[in-house]
C-alpha cells in the first residue's frame, strides 16, 4: 500500500503554507500526540486498537454455525454497527470462499426498504443480525421488532429465537436484558470500543465470517497498520502523515472539506465509513473538517468542476487499486476514428486509474492538494490495514483539534428528541421541545398542490 502525499505540499504544489518545513515545525505535536495515544491505550481506554490481536475463535464458531445453518442474513444495524460491514461486503463479494447465505443490510426505517427485503427472503432460511451497542437505537429497535413479527409469524415464538443473533453490549442495555431473558445468541462488543470504532470487533468479524471473508487476515493487516502507525518518524507512519497533513491544510489553509474520491466502485463504500468516522468523531465546539464522499471517474463528471474551480477550501483523498479483480480490454475496433482509436489495446483499469492521475494533475495545477492512496490489490489484509490506519489519523486528528474523538453528544441529542417525539417513557420533555421547536419550521411554509 502506498501513500503519495507530494502534491499536498506546497514544493509539489508550487504554492501555499503547508510545506515539508511546515511538517517538520508540526513534529512535536505528533510527538505529543502519539504519547496521548499510547497512555490512553496503556489505560485500556482504546479498545480499537487492541481488537487486531484479539482471539476471533467463539465468533468464527458461532459463524460456522449460522452459515451452515442459514441462505440469508440480515443485518440490523445503523451509523458504526452497519457501515463496516457493509464496506467489507461490497469490497469482497465474489472473493469470499463458497456460496454463503445472501446477504442484506437493514439500516434505514425507509418502510419500503424494509418491506422489500422482508419480501425477498424466506424467513424460515433467515438468520437476523441485530447490531446495537447501546440497545437502544430507535432505528435497529424498530428494524428488530419488524423482522422478529415476521419472523415469528412463519416459524413461532420458539424457532424464532434461534435465528436472531445479537451483538451488544457485555452487561446492560435492552438487547443483552433481551439475551439473557430469552436465551438469544449473543455476542459483544467491547465496551471500550465505540461504534465508529468497532468494524474489527465482533460487530465486523461475525457478518464477514457469514460471508466467508477470511477475517483473521483481516485482523493480521490490521496489525501491521497499527505496527507502522507507532513508528516515531512521520516519513513512515501513515497515520501520522495522513493527520498532519489534513489538519495543516485545515489550519493553515482553511481547508475545510476533506474529500475522498475512490477510483473502484468496490471501494465507494470506504469512503461512506470515512465520511462517518471524520464527521462523528472530529465535527465538534466548532471544529472538524467536513468530508465529502465521491466516486471516480463518474464524479469527474458532476464535482471536479467545483473543486477546481470552486471555493479554495478543499483537500482530496483518491484512492486507488493497481491490480484489480478483473479488467476488461478495450478492443481497437475503429483506428480511423481519433476519439475512439486512442483507447483501444488498453483496458478499463488503466483507463480509470489514468483518469485518476490526470485529475490529480488538473487539480495540483490550479493548487489543489491531494494525496493518493494505492491498494496494490482490494483483499482482506489491505482493508484491515485502511480501516486501522484511518481510526488512528482519527484520534490524532480529535488530539490536534483537542476534543473527545470518541464520543458524539450532537448525536446523541437528536435521537433523545426523536424518543420523546415518538412517545418513549421518560423522554416528555424531549417531545415537548422538539415539538415546539418543529412548529417554528412551520411559520413559513409554502404549498405546491398537484391537485391529487
Ligand atoms: O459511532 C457511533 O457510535 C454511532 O454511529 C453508532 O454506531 C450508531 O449511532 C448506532 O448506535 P448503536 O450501535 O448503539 O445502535
Amino acid at each position: 500500500m502506498e501513500i503519495d502525499y507530494g502534491l499536498a505540499l506546497a514544493d509539489g504544489l508550487g504554492q501555499g503554507k503547508v510545506t515539508k518545513k511546515a511538517l517538520e515545525e508540526f513534529s512535536p505535536k505528533l510527538i505529543e500526540a502519539q504519547n496521548w495515544l499510547k497512555a490512553k491505550r496503556a489505560s485500556k481506554e482504546l479498545g480499537f486498537m487492541d481488537l487486531p490481536f484479539q482471539d476471533p475463535s467463539p465468533i468464527l464458531q458461532m459463524a460456522r454455525e449460522v452459515r451452515r445453518e442459514f441462505d440469508h442474513f440480515v443485518l440490523i444495524g445503523i451509523g458504526g454497527s452497519s457501515l463496516g460491514v457493509q464496506v467489507l461486503f461490497d469490497a469482497l463479494r465474489g472473493q469470499s470462499s463458497g456460496k454463503g447465505p445472501s446477504f442484506h443490510i437493514l439500516d434505514n426505517v425507509d418502510p419500503v426498504k424494509t418491506t422489500e427485503i422482508l419480501e425477498g427472503i424466506e424467513p424460515e432460511n433467515t438468520c437476523f443480525c441485530v447490531v446495537s451497542k447501546s440497545g437502544s437505537t430507535a432505528e435497529p429497535m424498530a428494524n428488530f421488532l419488524v423482522a422478529l413479527e415476521t419472523l415469528e409469524r412463519v416459524v413461532g415464538r420458539d424457532k424464532a429465537r434461534r435465528q436472531v443473533v445479537f451483538i451488544t453490549d457485555p452487561e446492560k442495555g435492552n438487547l443483552r436484558d433481551l439475551a439473557k431473558e430469552e436465551g438469544y445468541r449473543a455476542l459483544e462488543v467491547p465496551l471500550n470500543v465505540g461504534g465508529r470504532f468497532s468494524v474489527l470487533s465482533s460487530v465486523g468479524l461475525f457478518p464477514a465470517a457469514v460471508l466467508g471473508i477470511d477475517v483473521e487476515r483481516l485482523l493480521k493487516g490490521a496489525s501491521q497498520a497499527l505496527k507502522s502507525c507507532e513508528k516515531r518518524e512521520m516519513a513512515s507512519n501513515p497515520a501520522w502523515t495522513i493527520a498532519a497533513l489534513h489538519y495543516l491544510h485545515h489550519t493553515l489553509e482553511a481547508k475545510s472539506i476533506s474529500v475522498m474520491m475512490a477510483y473502484h466502485e468496490k471501494l465507494a463504500i470506504f469512503a461512506d465509513w470515512y465520511r462517518q468516522l471524520w464527521a462523528e468523531s472530529l465535527g465538534k465546539e466548532g471544529k472538524g473538517q467536513t468530508p465529502v464522499k465521491a466516486v471516480g471517474a463518474v464524479d469527474q463528471h458532476s464535482q471536479i468542476q467545483l473543486y477546481s474551480e470552486g471555493p479554495r477550501d478543499k483537500i482530496i483523498t483518491f484512492l486507488q487499486v493497481k491490480n484489480f479483480s478483473q479488467d476488461c480490454r478495450i478492443p481497437p475496433l475503429y483506428p480511423q476514428k481519433p476519439a475512439l482509436a486512442y483507447l483501444g489495446g488498453h483496458t478499463l483499469g488503466e483507463l480509470i486509474n489514468t483518469e485518476l492521475a490526470g485529475t490529480a494533475s488538473a487539480l495540483a495545477k490550479r493548487g489543489v492538494p491531494s494525496i493518493t492512496i494505492t491498494l496494490p490489490l482490494v483483499n482482506e489484509g489491505y482493508l484491515g490495514a485502511l480501516f486501522m490506519v484511518y481510526e488512528i489519523a482519527t484520534a490524532l486528528m480529535g488530539r490536534f483539534y483537542d476534543i473527545n474523538p470518541f464520543d458524539q453528544p450532537g448525536v446523541e441529542e437528536g435521537k433523545r428528541l426523536t424518543y420523546g417525539l415518538m412517545g418513549r417513557e421518560g423522554y416528555q420533555e424531549k417531545g415537548k421541545e422538539a415539538r415546539e421547536i418543529w412548529a417554528k419550521g412551520k411559520r413559513g411554509t409554502l404549498t405546491i398542490d398537484l391537485g391529487d
